[in-house]
C-alpha cells in the first residue's frame, strides 16, 4: 500500500508520541513479539527472532533505517507502540508498526504513523509505502483510514 504525503493541517499531537531513540531498541523486540502473537502474521517466532528482526531493521537490512522519521509511543514511561521507517529502493517504507496488545485501539499506531508521515513530509518526501497481509484486517483498516491505498499488482 502507498500513501501520498501532503501538508496536513496542524493537529494536536498525541501525548507520549516521540521520535525513536537508539536506547529504545532493547524493548522493541519483546514488544514486537507480544504485538504479533496470535495475529495472522504470527509464525511462532521466538523472542530471539523478534530481537533479530528489530536489529536487522535498525542495521539497514530492510533499507536504510530513518531514525528521524521513526516514532514510538509511551504510556506510563514504557514504549507501547512503534513505527519503524526505512528507505527501501529509494522510497520511505514502514518496515514495522506494532502496538502492545493491551494498548490496542487507543489510536497509538495511528498517531505514530501520522507523526512519521509529518516528519517525512517536512523533509520533502512525497510518498510512504508499506507491505501488509490483506488478511490483517486491523492493519488494513488502520492504513486505509490514514490514506494508504492498495497498489496494483
Ligand atoms: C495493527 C496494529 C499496529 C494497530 O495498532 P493500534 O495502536 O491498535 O492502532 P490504532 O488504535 O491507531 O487503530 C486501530 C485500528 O485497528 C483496528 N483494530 C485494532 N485491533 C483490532 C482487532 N483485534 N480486531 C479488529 N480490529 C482491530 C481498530 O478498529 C482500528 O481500526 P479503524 O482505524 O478502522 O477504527 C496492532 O493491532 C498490532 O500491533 N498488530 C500486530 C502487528 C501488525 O500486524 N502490524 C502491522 C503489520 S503490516
Amino acid at each position: 500500500m502507498r500513501a501520498a504525503l501532503q501538508p496536513s493541517p496542524p493537529r494536536a499531537e498525541m501525548p507520549g508520541v516521540r521520535l525513536f531513540r537508539a536506547k529504545d531498541e532493547p524493548v522493541l523486540g519483546p514488544l514486537m513479539l507480544r504485538a504479533y502473537r496470535g495475529t495472522v502474521d504470527d509464525e511462532g517466532e521466538t523472542v530471539e527472532d523478534a530481537v533479530a528482526e528489530v536489529r536487522k531493521t535498525l542495521a539497514g537490512d530492510y533499507g536504510d533505517f530513518l531514525p528521524a522519521c521513526s516514532m514510538v509511543a509511551e504510556r506510563d514511561g514504557q514504549v507501547v507502540s512503534a513505527t519503524l521507517v526505512t528507505r527501501l529502493l529509494g522510497q520511505p517504507f514502514v518496515a514495522f508498526t506494532f502496538t502492545d496488545p493491551t494498548r490496542r485501539c487507543q489510536g497509538l499506531a495511528g498517531a505514530c504513523i501520522r507523526a512519521a508521515m509529518a516528519a517525512l513530509q517536512a523533509r520533502g518526501e512525497r510518498e510512504l509505502g508499506l507491505m501488509v497481509t490483506l488478511a490483517n484486517t486491523p492493519a488494513v483498516s488502520l492504513y486505509t483510514r490514514l490514506g494508504f491505498v492498495a497498489e496494483p499488482g
